[in-house]
């Protein structure tokens, strides 16, 4: 089978498992009397210079076979019908094959006026990237950062060094925003001090805790297995915390594992300028019809709004400044990391 199908098929399936998340590791302090109201609160927000509507995206993942154009296809619409950013997924086979285009052009063809963001791996150079986001005339470009699925994918790539500097070309002379991601792992604050340092202003942290391009990688090998990375890995939560130091000067977005509203919220809370899903919103497509998943997206907005008025937090930054309780193994981490959580749950006045 396909590489990219075999991938949209594992992460199906694993998206049908019940897991543990870091998410359940914070709490919100109960407000009493929020004295707002539901009208009075604004969910927009605003990263690598685009506007949202709403705090939330879809992350990039797919495209180069004819399965996942039908999933682009979908995905697009959904983005298109509830005004949401949209990735596609990797165009790294696009630049070899012209004949993967159209799985790709779907997704601008279905939204012409939407936020599109191209894909490429931190391994690809400046002109790749320019040729990435003309195939799909993009509005910028994901860069993702995946050594642990490279190391655990028989097929992987075994050269690492150089991608600071691909992405610091590309930075400096694509012309469109460029966000780099994760696709799973998370981050550290080493990493998003390296980032910022070569001028990139947007983050997505991708941290552990939802799709497992370990597990998913690991079943795709006949033998010698790498079993023992399945757990390796930031936590998105984690992550969140080792980004504390730059949620003020950089555009972090959360991703990996957001099961619901009050992990979008938990994450907003923690300095996240937007929250990206990329399993959920696939399932959501696959087993839904479109006008029940178009619903369901416009249900988040909606419980979104709803938690924000029970914090008294009338809009983003209000709610970055709720008290937000950090337990167990995740207050662990973040003390030996000297991240302050006494700070995070007493910020309200
Ligand atoms: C991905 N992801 C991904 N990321 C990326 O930057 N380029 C890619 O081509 C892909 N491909 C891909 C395929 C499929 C089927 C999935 C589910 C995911 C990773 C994705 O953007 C995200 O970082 C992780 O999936 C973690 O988020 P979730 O799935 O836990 O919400």
């Amino acid at each position: 089978m396909n590489r990219k199908d075999e991938h949209l098929k594992l992460a199906l399936d694993f998206h049908k498992e019940k897991r543990l998340s870091d998410f359940d590791n914070i709490d919100f302090v109960h407000n009493v009397f929020p004295e707002i109201n539901m009208n009075d609160v604004d969910i927009t927000t605003n990263i690598a210079g685009y506007d949202l509507n709403h705090p939330f995206h879809i992350n990039g993942m797919t495209g180069g076979s004819e399965l996942t154009k039908k999933y682009n296809q979908m995905l697009a619409i959904l983005a298109r019908e509830t005004k949401t950013f949209m990735g596609v997924g990797s165009l790294s086979i696009a630049l070899k094959d012209e004949s993967t285009h159209d799985s790709f052009k779907i997704a601008r063809r279905e939204n012409p006026n939407g936020i599109i963001f191209a894909n490429l791996g931190a391994d690809k150079t400046l002109e790749d990237a320019k040729k990435a986001c003309e195939i799909i005339d993009a509005d910028g470009i994901q860069i993702h950062v995946n050594v642990c699925q490279e190391i655990v994918m028989p097929e992987g790539e075994r050269q690492f060094s150089g991608w600071l500097d691909n992405i610091s070309k590309i930075v400096d002379g694509l012309g469109l925003p460029v966000l780099v991601k994760e696709v799973g792992f998370g981050m550290s604050k080493p990493a998003i001090k390296s980032l910022k340092e070569i001028g990139v202003t947007t983050i997505d942290v991708s941290g552990k805790g939802g799709t497992n391009f370990a597990k998913i990688e690991n079943s795709r090998r006949t033998n010698d297995k790498y079993n023992f990375l399945e757990n390796y890995g930031n936590s998105t939560v984690v992550s969140l915390l080792e980004a504390q130091e730059y949620i003020n000067n950089i555009d972090i977005i959360a991703s990996g594992g957001i099961r619901n509203s009050m992990d979008i919220v938990k994450s907003l809370s923690l300095g996240a300028k937007s929250v990206a899903m990329a399993g959920r919103f696939l399932s959501l497509v696959n087993e839904l019809g479109m006008e029940e998943a178009i619903e369901e997206v416009n249900n988040w907005k909606y419980q979104i709004k709803s938690i924000m008025t029970l914090l008294g937090a009338k809009n983003i930054s209000e709610l970055q400044k709720t008290d937000i309780i950090i337990r167990n193994e995740v207050r662990e981490w973040a003390e030996l990391r000297n991240i302050d959580v006494k700070k995070l749950a007493n910020r309200k006045k």
